[in-house]
């Protein structure tokens, strides 16, 4: 039977252990440790943890399934899959929106990428500790300041990370992506514990803590909701068909519920613990300092990048434990948003093998360097360049436009199609047998069923009207731009 999964050339994982590893690297990324402290910061903090779990257990988990046993089953890429089962029919649209989904996203998360790339540079080299008389707060604004508005700095630094995402694709699916993932997460794992440790044990902490985790029910509201669902699919990286790809190379007899189980729950644990490094410092950085934590936590996408490093350049321990701190924290940043962006790249890469006959390594780095191209504006849309920068494309930078596109409408329109598909037009018979090759008494079926055919689309059909009426209604200034929209980050300047 295995020899069946190879007929046609393709890789395969070499575990299931592989698989699920690759899927939570895929799923665990910025999202989780710089999207998700963010928006539960500017969403009221413990209530909307409350509802990006229950949404997570609704939609995402139900989703996650679905888009595996898809992909397995059609033993492709999310274009090549959907054709497979649904031959002759438009179907295999939603996954060419997945495709195009894919070269968006990597464009601009290689860009946040490569500043991680520069801070774990300027944080080992020692950079993060203010030098004497120096004020902290314009001393990182600068920090910034200096790479965001330096078109060089920007270019070279995701021309870095973008070089290491397609060196490990071009290598495969054995020996690229499954041998990285198993020497990065175990990596990532012991870091994210040695911030947490830090983190918790500093002064204020507790105040940090109670403000994340107990749910303030009334700071729960309709937009709260939409944001809490769209971090849910951005972080589990639902509705492009990264799991379709994934699940492609895992073989029929291995159990597919159990491994959306287990990547659901690595995700949603990281990102709570992320929440576990970010609230106490910043409210040690209130207890020691008179700063205004609400402030602080309202500060949104400056947080990691400015804030951060300013309340790691005052901890306990002087230079050295700055640097060791610092450095580990954005170590832990650059690690995320590689494997996320292996399974992005491995997306567009398995489509042009699978469907186009290209091979892997020209496949790969063709497609890289397309998507280094479109990644430049991007980059130079955060100061460097004017036009592209602050307002000026359709009100918004051109980073932020290829991000709310793609957070806001491709990602829940991909989701709901694939939802859709599987519900009714391949239909949950077939869904079901294709999952119990694996799982001969799948014990969750008929609540799956139930969720993937009515719950996820419905959640997801309101969601994203809400979201329409959100980017084409009427007040155009108050748009997302308070959630992470990327761009404006604290500087004064
Ligand atoms: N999930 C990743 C994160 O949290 C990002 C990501 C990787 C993604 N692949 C994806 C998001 C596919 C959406 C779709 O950072």
């Amino acid at each position: 039977m295995q020899a069946n999964a190879n007929q046609n050339g393709r890789g395969l994982w070499g575990s299931r252990f592989a698989f699920v590893l690759a899927a939570a690297g895929s799923a665990v990324g910025l999202g989780n440790i710089w999207g998700f402290p963010t928006a539960a910061a500017q969403n009221g903090g413990g209530g909307f943890v409350l509802i990006y779990i229950l949404c997570i257990l609704l939609v995402g988990l139900p989703v996650m399934l679905a888009e595996m046993v898809i992909g397995r089953a059609g033993e492709k890429n999310p274009v090549g899959a959907l054709q497979h089962l649904k031959p002759g029919t438009p179907w295999y649209l939603v996954g060419a929106l997945g495709v195009v989904t894919g070269f968006v996203i990597l464009s601009f998360y290689t860009v946040i990428a490569g500043w991680t790339v520069f801070y774990f540079i300027q944080a080992a080299g020692g950079a993060l500790t203010v030098p004497e008389g120096e004020d902290s707060a314009a001393y990182f604004s600068e920090m910034f300041g200096s790479m965001t508005a330096n078109p060089g700095y920007e270019i070279l630094f995701v021309a870095v990370f973008m070089i290491a995402t397609i060196s490990i694709v071009a290598a495969g699916v054995r020996k690229g992506i499954e041998r990285s993932v198993k020497i990065m997460m175990p990596l990532l794992f012991l870091l994210l514990a040695l911030l947490i440790a830090r983190s918790v044990t500093l002064e204020g902490a507790g105040a940090g803590l109670s403000y994340y985790l107990v749910p303030d029910f009334g700071a729960i509201n309709r937009e709260v909701i939409v944001m809490a669902l769209g971090q849910a699919f951005f972080s589990l990286s639902l509705g492009m068909g990264v799991m379709i790809t994934y699940g492609s190379y895992l073989r029929k007899e291995e159990c597919l519920p159990s491994s959306a189980g287990y990547v659901v729950t690595a995700d949603s644990l990281i990102a709570i613990f992320a929440g576990l490094i970010v609230f106490p410092v910043i409210f040690f950085m209130a207890a020691t300092q008179g700063a205004n934590a609400d402030e602080l936590v309202a500060e949104g996408p400056g947080l990691v990048f400015v804030i951060f490093p300013q309340i790691l350049s005052e901890l306990p321990g002087g230079a050295a434990a700055t640097t060791i701190f610092g450095a580990a924290f954005f170590l832990l940043l650059a690690i995320a948003a590689l494997t996320s962006a292996i399974s992005l790249l491995e997306v567009v890469t398995a489509h042009f093998v699978d469907d186009w006959k290209i091979p892997r390594k020209k496949a790969a780095w063709g497609l890289g360097a397309i998507i280094f191209l479109l990644a430049i504006p991007s980059a130079l849309s955060m100061g460097a360049v004017d036009w592209l920068s602050a307002d000026g494309v359709f009100g918004v930078s051109f980073f932020d436009l290829l991000y709310m596109l793609t957070f806001q409408l491709f990602l829940p329109l991909g989701a709901l199609g694939l939802a859709v598909f599987v519900g009714w037009a391949w239909g949950l018979k077939k869904a079901s047998e294709a999952i119990q090759t694996g799982t001969p008494n799948f014990r969750l079926e008929k609540l799956w069923q139930f969720m993937i055919r009515y719950v996820a689309p419905i959640a997801i059909a309101v969601i994203l009207a809400a979201q329409f009426i959100d980017i084409f209604g009427g007040d155009a200034d108050e748009k997302p731009a308070e959630e992470p929209a990327r761009t404006e980050p604290a500087e004064g300047a």
